[in-house]
Order: structure tokens, then sequence, then C-alpha cells
């Protein structure tokens, strides 16, 4: 199964996402402006994944840095860290990833003075930096193939099941969140009907999900967005399964645009619909959805992006939120990898 970040001979790679389907490519990020391009630019993308590669690309941007003590080495990566956190505001794994590559580095300056030198402690920083950035991925992919397990416990055989954006193995360490139980059943001859939405503006259902499930012999239907209520209407959809980018502590949950329209529609035809969210996606700090910052993109990839000419009034009004917030009433269960959270969400979240 393909993996959207590799750290493979000393080299951060990333498959860029924006040539998908068409090619598959690896592109090596040497630098933190590389790592901020490639997240700004949906290279590397989906809310795990991006914590992944920022986690990596924090390590390599730091790597090579010479300093004469702890503090001006914690002063430089803090500047760096603060720098790729720029890249995206909404998927909170981002900055979750990013801190925590912080704190561990906080953590050892009370374990410094074991080697001889200052210089042979910078590398055993610098190794454990690394061992962290690990961690992350290692815990992401566990943590998928874990909301598989759950995830699959409230599918059935031969289920339609209808998707938005991209929540797969490109958009986290692998195997993905919500499709994480698509594949798990596949392999148990589940038999499941996938209808991917296409998601505008960026195509992430056309272009990733689409791809990746028919890449694993899942048997997957593309449909516009505006298609979902007549596939939900003709008896088609028994189950929506959709990742999260930021989950606030009362269970609103913020994904790609057009999520939340999905689920106002499941509710109407008496579909379940599950939210999966990794722990790392839940912000306990966030009260409510109404405070979780939404990306706004620029408006030449609804009229320009895909189209072999523009397809709207040379210089039309445009707005491109690239995220909403399906409010907590519209979702059945939350899937994390520790088990699958029902309502209240805001109590029983916390208790997770
Ligand atoms: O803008 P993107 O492509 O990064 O948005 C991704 C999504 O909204 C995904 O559905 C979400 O990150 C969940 S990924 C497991």
């Amino acid at each position: 199964m393909i993996v959207p970040v590799k750290y493979e001979m000393d080299r951060l790679l990333i498959l860029d996402q924006t040539l998908l389907p068409g090619e598959e490519r690896y592109i090596e990020m040497r630098t933190k402006e590389d790592v901020w391009e490639a997240i700004k630019k949906l290279r590397v993308r989906g809310a795990p994944a991006i914590g992944v590669a920022a986690a990596y690309g924090l390590y390599i941007a730091v790597r090579d840095l010479k300093t004469d003590n702890f503090t001006d080495f914690a002063t430089q990566f803090h500047s760096v860290k603060e720098y790729i956190a720029t890249s995206r505001p909404t998927a909170v794994n981002l900055f979750w990833a990013l801190e925590r590559m912080e704190r561990r580095l906080l953590a050892m300056e009370d374990g410094l003075c074991f080697a001889p030198s200052w210089n042979q402690e910078l590398e055993h920083i610098k190794e454990e930096l690394l061992k962290e950035a690990e961690a992350i991925r290692r815990e992401d992919e566990e943590s998928c193939l874990s909301m598989g397990r759950h995830g699959l416990s409230l599918l059935k055989r031969g289920m339609g099941i209808l998707t938005h954006c991209n929540a797969g193995t490109l958009a986290t360490a692998k195997y993905g969140t919500c499709l994480a139980p698509i594949y798990l059943g596949q392999e148990q001859g589940y038999g499941f009907k996938v209808f991917a939405d296409e998601t505008r503006p960026l195509l992430q259902g056309a272009r990733l999900t689409a791809w990746e499930l028919s890449k694993e012999g899942v048997d997957v239907t593309l449909i516009c967005d505006n298609m979902a209520a007549t596939v939900m209407k003709q008896g088609k959809i028994d189950a929506v399964v959709v990742g999260c980018d930021r989950m606030a502590a009362n269970g609103d949950g913020a994904n790609k645009i057009g999520t939340s329209g999905v689920a106002v529609l499941a509710k109407e035809f008496g579909i379940p619909f599950y939210m999966f969210v990794p722990t790392s996606t839940i912000d306990l700090d966030t009260p409510t959805g109404s405070q979780i910052q939404i990306e706004e993109r620029p408006g030449e990839e609804i009229c320009e992006m895909w189209y072999e000419k523009n397809m709207a009034p040379a210089g039309i009004k445009t707005y491109n939120p690239a995220f909403d917030v399906t409010d907590h009433k519209y979702i059945t269960a939350v899937v994390t990898e520790k088990g699958i959270v029902y309502p209240p969400y805001g109590e029983n979240l916390r208790k997770l």
C-alpha cells in the first residue's frame, strides 16, 4: 500500500499528491521552505499525514544546525517550528506534532552533560528528535489500523458506503482513518460498494480516494458532490464514513468543505454518519466548532484549476473555504483508535 511520507536513507520523501492520479512521484524535502511549500500546496495533505510530514520536516530543518549550547539550539528549533506551523491553519495534527517534537527537545535539557562534549550531546539530541518523528509516524499507522478494526465492527457485508474527500492511506501514515475499515473489510471479503464524492474544488475524492481504493481492488464508484442526495434516496448508501481535521471538545468536527452537507443529508435519510478521529485530531482546548479557524484558499481553485480555460467571468468574486464544521448532532459515532465514542460527546470525548 502506498504511503505519502517516507524517511529513507536520511532523505525525507513526500509523494506529490498534486500529480495524482497521473503520476506517482516522490519529491525530496531538504529545507524548511520545502516542507512549508509542500504542506501549503497540498503536495502532502490530510490531517495525520501533515502531522507526520511536519515532524520529520522539523527534524530535517534542524539536523545540520550547529550551535554552541542547548539554549541557542532550542531557540532556532522554535523559530523553525513556528514557521512550519504557518503553512495551514485548520488540521490540528500539524500543531500537535510540532508541539510534541518541541516537548521532546525541551525534556532533554535536564539529561544533558552525559556526553564528553557539546557536539556529541547535540548529535544525541538530533538522533532523539528523529526517533520522535519516527514514533509519530509509527503510532499514526497503528492508530489507523485500530480505527479500522473499530470501524469495521459498525459495518456489515455488502454495505454501500459514501465517503467525502480523502481520508485514506494518502492522508495518514498508512491505511487511512475512515478508509481503514474498507481495506480491512476488503481483505475479509466484505464486498463493500464505496461511493466517492469528487470533492470540489481540489478533487481529493476523484483524484485520490477513487485512485487509492481502485488500486487496492475495492469496488468504488465516483460521483459528483451534488449527487449524494440522489444515491442516498435510491437506497444505495447504508453508512457514511469521513475523516476529520479537528474535533472540538463538544464533538463538532471540521473536515473538508462539503462534509457538513453530507451529514445533514444522512440524517434526513436515516443513514448513520461516522466520523473517524484519531485522538491526535481531538482538540479539547477548542470548546466548539465555531472557534476552529477555517482555511480560505484562492478563488483560482474554483475558476481555473482543472479547466482548459477560465470557466467563470474574469474578475468574479469567489469564496473558497477549505473546510466546514459538522455539528455534533449529525454525528452518529466518533471512531477513534481507543474505541467508538457516542454522544454526549462533551462528556465522552473527555473520558478518552
Ligand atoms: O485539504 P486536505 O486535503 O488536507 O483536507 C483533508 C481532509 O479534509 C480529510 O478528510 C481529513 O484531513 C481527514 S484525513 C484522515
